[in-house]
């Protein structure tokens, strides 16, 4: 076993409180020695390992986890994002057309996509990535997906349900029945994780939505929710009377709502990319976390309504937009997401914990908002398998 110590790191954040300074675990002038699988310890500079590493002073914080993703699409819709900063309001049946688009990729042309946006989110320093199926809807097609994303992570998630096909237009009942059935069973086989719904107007209700959640729990997934996204509606307190991991985008809540999230084990993700994106409110982080709610941040990297990579730039938006501290960003963007895939191993850097982290070219993590669009992210290192 070779170890290796990071040495001469400014500022490190732990994410663990009993390794350093307030929530964030923060340890100034720190070292951290791995033994180029997990963090084996954490210390004052000046630890001694097999191998140094020279930080020179750079800040360094946990692999970001990306909780919500849909990275297997082919196709890009530049021009209907363009129309829509001049004022088209953003509406769930784009999907078709990436639906479309990625129904005429090849195998070998789909991989090679999906993995080069892999790539692009690594250099962007998420070192844990949850993909979503979605841009299939067909059983084959939702099982490309699955396979194609676990290609890449153990954290892949069934979206059959993420609108109604062309081919089942005025038939949305026919369409669930094949989301809980046939292509239930080849999401399961493609060893599927997690199992989601898009619970909203033009897309499916709440009763089409519970029953696609009941039969994925059913069939072992874990479940999650796109909810509240356009406007108020049932997919909060559905995810919460469901028992979900999360409950994504979370724009558009009811008191109510609020006050389910704060006493359930239901995690709110947030994907400020998808507010800016699609020209909708900020979800309200600030009022969340005052009620006690457990929050993410994820990019939700998709070609309609959020096409980044950029965790960093989500965390500039929701500390300007959401009134979150930089602190609680940070945090929401690594064990908040690990939160809300139900994993307690990543998004930390404490002994035991993978060896996944990112050096800013920085000397605090404040400066990924201090110093919003600059590049900071150094190097990325991901220790562990991708699961
Ligand atoms: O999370 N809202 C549903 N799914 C994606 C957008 C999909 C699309 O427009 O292609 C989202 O925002």
């Amino acid at each position: 076993m070779t170890t290796v110590v990071y040495d001469n790191i400014g500022q490190l954040v732990t994410n663990d409180p009993a390794s350093g300074e307030g929530p964030l675990g923060l340890v100034r002038n720190a070292s951290l020695v791995t033994d180029g699988s997990c963090v084996l310890s954490v210390g004052p500079a000046g630890q001694i390992a097999d191998e140094r590493i020279d930080v020179e002073g750079r800040a360094v914080i946990p692999g970001f986890v990306d909780s919500h993703s849909h990275l297997v699409f082919a196709g890009d819709r530049a021009e209907e994002f363009a129309s829509r900063m001049a004022g088209t309001p953003y509406a769930a049946g784009g999907i078709r057309d990436t639906v479309a688009a990625t129904a005429a990729a090849t195998d070998a042309d789909l991989r090679r996509i999906v993995s080069a946006r892999r790539a692009e989110a690594f250099r962007a320093g998420i070192t844990t990535i949850e993909i979503k199926s979605g841009y299939g809807l067909t059983p084959n097609a939702e099982a490309r997906a699955l396979h194609l994303a676990r290609e890449l992570t153990d954290d892949t998630t069934y979206l059959g349900a993420h609108v109604v096909p062309v081919a089942f237009a005025g038939r949305a009942d026919d369409y669930v029945a094949l989301v809980c059935g046939e292509m239930l069973d080849a999401a399961v086989a493609a060893r599927a994780r997690f199992v989601d719904v898009f619970c909203e107007v033009g897309a499916f209700d709440a009763d089409q939505s519970r029953e696609v959640l009941r039969a994925g729990i059913d069939a072992g997934l874990i479940p999650k929710i796109h909810a509240n996204q356009l406007g108020q509606g049932p997919g909060v307190a559905l995810a919460v009377e469901m028992g979900c991991a999360s409950a994504d985008h979370c724009t558009h809540l009811s008191s109510a709502d609020v006050d389910a999230l704060a006493s359930s084990t239901t995690v709110a993700t947030l994907l400020p990319a998808a507010d800016f994106s699609t020209r909708q409110p900020y979800a309200d982080a600030r009022r969340l976390l005052d009620a006690g709610a457990t929050v993410a941040l994820a990019t939700n990297c998709n070609p309609g309504s959020s096409n980044t990579t950029s965790m960093s730039f989500c965390i500039a938006l929701a500390v300007r937009e959401m009134h979150m501290t930089a602190d609680e960003a940070l945090q929401a963007a690594t064990i908040g997401g690990a939160a809300a895939l139900r994993r307690t191993d990543v998004g930390r850097l404490s002994t035991g914990s993978p060896a996944d982290l990112v050096v800013l070219d920085a000397p605090s993590h404040l400066h990924l908002v201090y110093r919003p669009g600059v590049p900071l992210i150094h190097t990325v290192v991901q220790s562990s398998t991708p699961r």
